[in-house]
């Protein structure tokens, strides 16, 4: 076969403009690539099931709240969820965090609800330098001895509204105390953190009760109450342990003789199923649902027009670790590799939170007020503040 020199001319032209066409079009591609970074991976850990199920939920509703406000987007990068569900089982913890960090290679990590399974998820994080915002667990290690430059909390040290309650419970002149909570980090750095304040106060601690985590066979403990006779009893529980501790307190004929007090955990999203059971109880905590702000009015008209649910105070957990990602990755221009620098931005901040502004500590956790409140008409009415500006002691954290 015989090819003429306008053929061979006609086809080496065609292969170099093809060749120039794909390296145009790598060229365009990898400038497209570098000015829009790609989907921000949000790895959600909470528990979708079990006694902390309604509290994943509304920590998720939040979260996503002010994402839906910012447009979808975190300094530019669209938000893409990863979800797993925890199921507030610290002996799962570290497989679960690990298919978001390592199968689904998430930039950021928002979790947990349950202490336990937020130490777990702290390890793991600083391990691999994944960014971590903790939207509940109050696991004082997590901003204490296990602090790290990448690992942040929206939320609280369990810590804090112990002491706050036991500053309360010893100003009223409350003497004699027994206390009754789960036997797992949150329930017994909740008493410790009580006992600090109300011992100082001039109370004494006389029993300190507890079952495991999640039990709610409450009835022999409740027998060991009434025989102690203190002057009040202080506890923590949370979600479906905390509704049917205070039906079961009320049931027993508890409640008129010995008062019962808690950090606010134990009346926050729980009033409509505890019913009367719950009314007139005080408890301390970082939010109220009578606040009356501005800012908190809008943030509850907005919730329960999306969710068709009242907002708790998980819910405004969620949604400030939003507002705390995004305060971080804008310093960065979106890269949540940046530790250092989201550390710095996140520490000059002040939170702008439906809770009232807050600032971030040294160790990384929120310094805020505790409210007192009370239950009235289905609602945590604030009725003054039971401590100020509390910040936690962050001991054996060294950042
Ligand atoms: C915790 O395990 O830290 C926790 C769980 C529910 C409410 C508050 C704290």
């Amino acid at each position: 076969m015989t090819i003429s020199l306008n053929t061979l001319a006609r086809r080496g032209a065609q292969v170099l403009a093809l060749t120039a066409l794909t390296a145009l079009t790598a060229l365009a591609a990898s400038m497209a690539s570098a000015q829009t970074p790609g989907k921000l991976k949000v790895g959600l850990m909470l528990p979708y099931t079990g006694t902390f199920a309604s509290l994943g939920n509304a920590i998720e509703n939040g979260f996503r709240q002010h994402v839906t406000e910012l447009g979808g987007k975190i300094s530019g990068r669209e938000v893409e969820y990863f979800k797993v569900d925890d199921e507030s089982d610290p002996s799962k913890a570290t497989d679960n965090v690990n298919k978001l960090i390592k199968r689904d290679q998430v930039d950021v990590l928002i979790g947990t609800v349950h202490s336990g399974v937020a130490m777990a998820m702290a390890k793991a994080a600083k391990e691999s330098g994944t960014l971590l915002i903790v939207p509940n667990a109050g696991a004082d290690a997590v901003t204490g001895a296990m602090c790290a430059q990448n690992i942040f909390r929206s939320s609280f040290s369990n810590w804090q509204p112990g002491y706050a309650m036991g500053e309360v419970m010893a100003k009223k002149g409350i003497k004699k105390v027994v206390t009754i909570t789960w036997k797992y980090a949150a329930g017994d750095e909740s008493v410790r953190g009580f006992k600090e304040s109300f011992e100082k106060g001039g109370g004494t601690v006389v029993k300190e009760l507890s079952l495991p985590f999640p039990g709610v066979e409450f009835q022999g403990l409740l027998t060991e109450i009434a025989a102690a006779k203190p002057d009040a009893v202080f506890t923590f529980f949370a979600g479906g342990g905390a509704v049917k501790f205070v039906k079961d307190y009320a049931a027993a004929g508890l409640k008129k003789s010995i008062p019962l007090y808690g950090s606010g955990f134990l009346t926050d999203g729980t009033l409509d199923a505890q019913g009367e059971a719950a009314d007139g109880l005080f408890t301390a905590l970082h939010y109220a649902d009578s606040l009356g702000t501005k800012r908190d009015n809008a943030f509850r008209l907005t919730y329960a027009k999306t969710y068709k649910l009242q907002p708790d105070v998980y819910a405004v957990q969620g949604y400030d670790a939003a507002q705390m990602l995004a305060i971080g990755l804008n310093a960065t221009k979106g890269d949540a590799s940046k530790a250092a620098e989201i550390s710095a931005a996140l520490g000059k901040a002040t939170i702008d939170s439906p809770r009232g502004p807050f600032t971030i500590s040294k160790a990384h956790n929120p310094v805020q007020d505790f409210y007192l409140r009370q239950v009235g008409a289905k609602e945590n009415k604030k009725v003054g503040i039971a401590s100020a500006k509390l910040e936690d002691p962050a001991r054996g954290c060294k950042l």
